[in-house]
C-alpha cells in the first residue's frame, strides 16, 4: 500500500513538471520535438528561461528579405490567465544575442480567460521586420502570464532567422 501511495505521488510530480505553454511553429522554434498531435502539456513548449529557454542558438533556419512582412505563427499550448493581473504575449528581436536587447515587432497580445487551462490558442500574426538586416538574429515570442500560482509563470520561445537586403 505505501509502495503504491508513492509511485502515484511521484506520477503527479512528473505531471506537474510536464505542464507546457508557448509553441513556435513558424519560424520553427528551436528545440521543436513535440509530439502529434501536440498535446497541452508538450514539454517542447515549456522553456521558462527569459533567454531563450537555455537553448543553444544554432544556423538560421529561415532569411527573410529586409522590411518585408512575415507570417508568424504560434501557440499558447496551455492558458493561465490570471485575473487579479492578466498577463500577454509578445513578438520581438534581437540583433545581439538571446540576452540581447529585444525591439517588440507587433503589439502585445492580452491574455484572455480560456475557462480551461488545457485550452491550445493558435496566433498566426502578420510581423513587419525591421529593414536592418543580420546574419542571425534571435527572433522571440513570449507568454508572460503574470500567473502567481505558477513556479514559472513566464514562457519563452525563439528561432534563428537571417534578415537580408
Ligand atoms: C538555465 O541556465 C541557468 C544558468 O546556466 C541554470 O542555472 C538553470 O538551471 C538552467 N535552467 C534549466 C531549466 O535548464
Ligand atoms: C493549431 O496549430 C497546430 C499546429 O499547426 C495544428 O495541429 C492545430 O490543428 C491547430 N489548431 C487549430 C484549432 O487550428
Amino acid at each position: 500500500m505505501i509502495k503504491y501511495i508513492v509511485v502515484v505521488i511521484l506520477i503527479l510530480q512528473l505531471n506537474s513538471f510536464a505542464l507546457a505553454h508557448l509553441c513556435l511553429f513558424n519560424p520553427p522554434q528551436r528545440e521543436p520535438f513535440w509530439g502529434v498531435p501536440i498535446s497541452p502539456g508538450d514539454n517542447a513548449c515549456y522553456k521558462t528561461n527569459s533567454n531563450c529557454g537555455n537553448t543553444t542558438a544554432g544556423a538560421p533556419v529561415q532569411s527573410y528579405k529586409a522590411g518585408s512582412t512575415i507570417e508568424v505563427f504560434f501557440q499558447q499550448n496551455y492558458n493561465h490567465w490570471y485575473q487579479p493581473n492578466p498577463g500577454f504575449l509578445d513578438v520581438s528581436i534581437s540583433y545581439n544575442g538571446d540576452d540581447g536587447e529585444y525591439t517588440q515587432l507587433v503589439p502585445t497580445i492580452d491574455d484572455f480567460n480560456a475557462w480551461d487551462m488545457v485550452t491550445q490558442t493558435n496566433y498566426s500574426l502578420s510581423v513587419p521586420l525591421p529593414t536592418q538586416t543580420c546574419k542571425s538574429c534571435v527572433l522571440r515570442v513570449r507568454y508572460i502570464s503574470n500567473n502567481a500560482g505558477e513556479p514559472e509563470p513566464d514562457f519563452y520561445q525563439c528561432s534563428d532567422i537571417a534578415i537580408q537586403e
